[in-house]
């Protein structure tokens, strides 16, 4: 089940188009730090608190499982580019991340 899932995610991640605001400082940390173990997720995939407990997630368990840690400023940083580029937020606001917008209550 656990390779089932594993699979599923690679491969919805590695059909992506680039990352947003590839040339920022922000986009180059996230690609740099949260590419190691599966691609770089597309930010619009979920939205800011979404991703603040995904990353949360990655901090508590993934990351000590590898021997690593994220450093405060590193996921300020990265957390602060997800958010902006969010579902939800107004800079995700692709076609692709439209469809949710009238679903809501
Ligand atoms: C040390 C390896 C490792 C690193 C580095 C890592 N991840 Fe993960 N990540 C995993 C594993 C393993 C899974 C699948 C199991 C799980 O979800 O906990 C995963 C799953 C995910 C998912 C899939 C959706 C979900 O909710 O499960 C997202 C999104 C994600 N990681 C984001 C990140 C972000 C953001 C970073 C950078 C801060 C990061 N990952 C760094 C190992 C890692």
């Amino acid at each position: 089940m656990t390779i089932v899932v594993g699979f599923a995610l690679f491969t919805v991640g590695a059909c992506s188009k680039p990352l947003p605001e590839p040339e920022s400082v922000d986009a180059q940390l996230y690609a740099l730090r949260c590419n190691g173990c599966h691609p770089a997720y597309q930010p619009s995939l979920m939205t800011a608190a979404m991703w603040g407990a995904t990353i949360d997630r990655m901090v508590q368990r993934q990351l000590p499982a590898a021997g690593t840690r994220l450093g405060v400023r590193e996921r300020e940083m990265i957390e602060a580019y997800l958010a902006r580029h969010a579902r939800g937020s107004v800079r995700a606001a692709e076609p692709d991340t439209l469809g949710l917008e009238g679903a809501g209550p």
